[in-house]
């Protein structure tokens, strides 16, 4: 029968037929692929799958790219370990971003398992950059072309950085973040599976506009950021048991919403590997 893909509201596709806990038929995995490059999201419902088959179908994808700034299974390091604890404040991934976009060759996608979920609430924003870029004025779309923006991890992960503090043990690695070099990407990109234009900068990682007066350059970046964030862009995601969500880093930005306090949520993501990214012409 093969695998139905059912287009949401906003962004991403809900896929149906499928059992994550078997491989996937060469005809099943084009489909399902297929969704993920024209969607930027796909969300998988019922399914059960150990840590063992989450990363065999990682691995299908692309090689693992794994989190330095993550905890990871104290089994499986392929897999970073999300977890808010019932007396904890804060949650990991609880403002608007895109994951890895602070590296030279940004991670292609991630694949997040709910592993324990919260009786209400802990759901998961998602945004099409597809969409976004699609959206904006002609001149705007004018003057982007060309332009590169610069990300980082420092202000996040570095030493002394709030985000980490905040999170305590749950963050690490602040002498990697202190190290990593910046990097620089087109503000707007050709997305290497689907060749459709995409925005690519977030609130979160991208820090500046490269070769602009930092006035303008922060001027320029808060309006893009304002617009991404347009509700006609966005699909918020219920978790349920059994619960899967492959998202896109090149197309899309994700936040996890931080109103269960007092209760206890695990996340399973393991991050794939991705491509250098080439502004869209
Ligand atoms: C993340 O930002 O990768 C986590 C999203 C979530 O826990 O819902």
């Amino acid at each position: 029968m093969g695998a139905q893909v059912n287009s949401l509201p906003g962004v991403g596709a809900e896929i149906v037929g499928v059992n994550l806990a078997r491989e996937l038929s060469t005809e099943e995995f084009g489909q399902v692929r297929a969704a993920y490059a024209e969607h930027g999201i796909i969300f998988f419902r019922d399914q059960s799958i150990s840590e063992e088959q989450h990363i065999a179908f990682a691995r299908r994808w692309a090689p693992i790219d794994i989190n330095r700034f993550l905890t990871a299974h104290p089994k499986h390091p392929e897999i970073a370990v999300l977890t808010k604890e019932a007396d904890q404040q804060e949650n990991i991934g609880g403002a608007w971003h895109t994951d890895h976009s602070y590296d030279q060759i940004p991670a292609m996608g991630s694949i997040l398992v709910a592993r324990e979920l919260p009786p209400a609430g802990g759901n998961t924003v998602f945004a099409s950059m597809y969409r976004a870029y699609e959206a904006l004025a002609e001149d705007m779309k004018r003057r982007l072309a060309g332009l590169r923006a610069v990300h980082s991890a420092r202000h996040i992960f570095g030493k002394g950085a709030e985000y980490g503090k905040a999170r305590g043990g749950r963050i690490g690695n602040a002498d990697a973040a202190e190290h990593l070099v910046d990097s620089v990407h087109p503000v707007v990109i050709t997305h290497p599976l689907s060749g459709k234009k995409a925005l690519y900068v977030n609130s979160a990682y991208t820090i500046r506009i490269e070769g602009m007066p930092e006035a303008e350059s922060q001027n320029l970046l808060a309006e893009l950021f304002a617009h991404c964030v347009r509700p006609e862009f966005s699909h918020e995601f219920v978790w349920r048991p059994g619960s899967i969500a492959m998202w896109d880093n090149r197309s899309t930005w994700h936040w996890a919403k931080n109103d269960y306090h007092g209760h206890r949520r695990e996340m399973h993501r393991i991050t794939l590997a991705g491509e250098a990214l080439s502004p869209g012409e």
